[in-house]
């Protein structure tokens, strides 16, 4: 009995409960010409001729109000150095969000990605889903927004977990079986390029963390290289304001520039800058500051604002900076609005404004069409 028992056990650790490890990367077994790239802090060119790219991300719900009040004035007129609009990526929560306004938001060139269904608060909600619920999750929110912001699932390639949390090798699982190319989920000390998940990460996996560890070939994850202040390390801006609300205007915007200056006077690997709206309500002139500093960045000559989905494209094909194009994808996309009063699973009403007709009831979990 003692022998069948840890036989069974030992038939579980090797075979039933996770796959095989990763074996560690070489660069000459892993070609970026079959969409494979070692994890690393080296820059795929010179560094002194690369662009520095900057992504502008956000996860909140798309509302008008949120969009009309403060994202389109910090974005709609800014310019890259080759005199094209900027980039930015939106990765879009379900509840709350007005799918109108994001076909908006895609048709002005940012790149729509996901975020989830229920935005659940909770980590150990994501830290230890399965499969199936992360397909439902991701997979759901990448339909209900294609479906309700009439947007092409194929421009929808990326996503940003809540809080950051991966559930190891079942994230990128869900995320490989719904038809996703990237991840953004996993915050980084060291300045890592973005890549892909064919062989063993080295990136570090903090306390807590639940890290993939096996073969995803050509997933690509995109580190969120730590912002760092006095005293913390952040994967957000506004969660490097904690213990500071007591900044001037010059001294935020010093701050951010100096964030990305950090990268582009090492070896320029991206930066993403998370930004989110409460960190205006709670933290004095962070919006001051915050614009003060797009305005220092966007006049330097080797800095580009561009979307996620496009710093990934640019590892695939790295030209030096004088090559560089910001490239945005201006999906051919049409709206017939509709606003659709709306019942979600535990009764409470939801309005969502939809550019197709009105579901049966709100698209939730395992129903993303709301039949
Ligand atoms: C996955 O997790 C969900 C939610 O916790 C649970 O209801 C479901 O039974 C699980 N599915 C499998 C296949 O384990
Ligand atoms: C700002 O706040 C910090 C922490 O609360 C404090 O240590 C510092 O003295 C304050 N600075 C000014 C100029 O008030």
């Amino acid at each position: 009995m003692k022998f069948s028992t840890s036989f069974v056990l030992l038939c579980c650790i090797f075979a039933c409960s996770h796959g095989e490890d990763a074996e560690q990367c070489e660069e000459d077994k892993c070609l970026i010409d079959s969409n494979c790239r070692c994890s690393s802090t080296n820059n795929p060119i010179d560094a002194s001729t690369a662009p520095q790219l900057v992504v502008l991300a956000f996860v909140e719900a798309v509302t008008t109000e949120l969009y009309e009040n403060r994202w389109s004035e910090l974005l709609e007129s800014r310019k890259n150095p080759d005199g094209s609009y900027i980039g930015a990526t939106f990765y879009v929560p379900h509840e709350y969000t007005d799918y109108q306004k994001v076909q908006d938001i895609a048709s002005i060139g940012f790149e729509v990605a996901v975020h989830s269904i229920s935005n659940d608060a909770h980590q150990d909600y994501w830290r230890d889903a399965n499969v199936t619920l992360l397909e439902q999750e991701f997979g759901g929110q990448r339909k209900i927004i294609s479906k309700f912001a009439n947007i092409d699932e194929k421009y929808i390639t990326g996503v940003m977990t809540p809080q950051f949390q991966l559930a190891g090798d079942n994230s990128i699982k869900a995320f490989v079986q719904q038809g996703f190319a990237y991840d953004s989920s996993w915050p980084t000390k060291s300045p890592y390029f973005p890549y892909t998940f064919d062989y063993a990460s080295t990136q570090s996996c903090d306390v807590g963390n639940s890290c993939p560890k096996e073969s995803h070939p050509g997933f690509w994850e995109a580190p969120i290289i730590d912002l760092v202040s006095e005293d913390d390390v952040c994967a957000t801006i506004a969660a490097c304001f904690r213990q500071r609300n007591n900044q001037t205007k010059e001294e935020i915007s010093d701050w951010l520039v100096q964030q990305v200056d950090t990268q582009r006077q090492a070896n320029r690997a991206p930066v993403i800058l998370i930004i989110e709206s409460t960190w205006f309500d709670n933290v004095e002139n962070s919006w001051d500051g915050l614009v003060d500093a797009l305005d220092k960045l966007e006049a330097l000559p080797d800095v580009y604002f561009v979307t996620q989905a496009r710093v990934i494209e640019w590892l695939k094909n790295p030209v030096p900076l004088s090559e560089f194009e910001t490239g945005l994808i201006e999906p051919a996309l049409g709206c017939s609005p509709f606003t659709c009063k709306l019942s979600k699973p535990d009764g409470t009403i939801r309005y969502m404004n939809s550019c197709v007709q009105c579901p049966k009831s709100y698209p939730w979990l395992g129903n993303p069409e709301g039949n």
